[in-house]
């Protein structure tokens, strides 16, 4: 009996274990959240406008969504791939109050159209973002901005970098460029 229910426990941790951990790292990316002081830092350098929509290409717990939408007034959408995370997500951004400014889809961020973002929030390893660029920028509004920690864009030149090159920034700026060419 009791080995039975030891068993039982092993096997849901197990279970647990390859929805929240071992899946999200074969199929993008690994589950490690932004600090909330580098969250602070990342919103404040992509200078987002109160009412732009951000997207968080796997959002996790949510935090990234909350912060954007309770301190810099954005609309903000997240794309997880664990139904645990994102039912811990969406507790969370009903507990903060935010249901309003906040919508979390659970999908493959492999398979999601960016059309309506102006900023993306990518927090990805580089297996990951090499998967999505430079396809994804098909998608984007020419003046969409993407917003990377940690890791660049390879073969992409970012518009702003920090001073301890955590945070990188892309503006798209193509109409910007044609005019140039006026
Ligand atoms: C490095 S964490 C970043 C979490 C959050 N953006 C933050 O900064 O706190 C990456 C997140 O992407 C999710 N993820 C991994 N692969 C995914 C996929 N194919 N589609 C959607 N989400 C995915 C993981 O579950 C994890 O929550």
């Amino acid at each position: 009996m009791t080995a039975t229910l030891i068993s039982i426990l092993a096997i849901g941790a197990a279970l647990l274990l390859a929805m929240v951990v071992i899946g999200p790292a074969l199929f993008g990316s690994p589950w490690h959240p932004i600090s909330r002081k580098d969250l602070k830092r990342a919103l404040d350098f992509c200078e987002a406008q109160a009412g732009e929509r951000l997207v968080d290409l796997g959002s996790g717990d949510g935090r990234v969504l909350i912060a954007a939408a309770k301190q810099y007034g954005l609309l903000a959408t997240g794309i997880e791939i664990d139904p645990l995370k994102v039912w811990l997500s969406s507790f969370r951004v009903r507990r903060e109050g935010v249901q309003d400014r906040v919508y979390i889809v659970q999908a493959d961020l492999f398979d999601t159209d960016y059309g309506e973002a102006d900023i993306l929030f990518v927090y990805l390893t580089h297996q990951a973002i090499d998967k999505l660029f430079p396809k994804i920028l098909e998608q984007l509004k020419p003046t969409a901005k993407i917003l990377c920690y940690r890791f660049c864009i390879r073969g992409m030149t970012p518009d702003k970098v920090n001073a301890d090159k955590t945070l990188f920034l892309y503006t798209r700026n193509k109409g910007a460029r044609v005019n140039q060419f006026r």
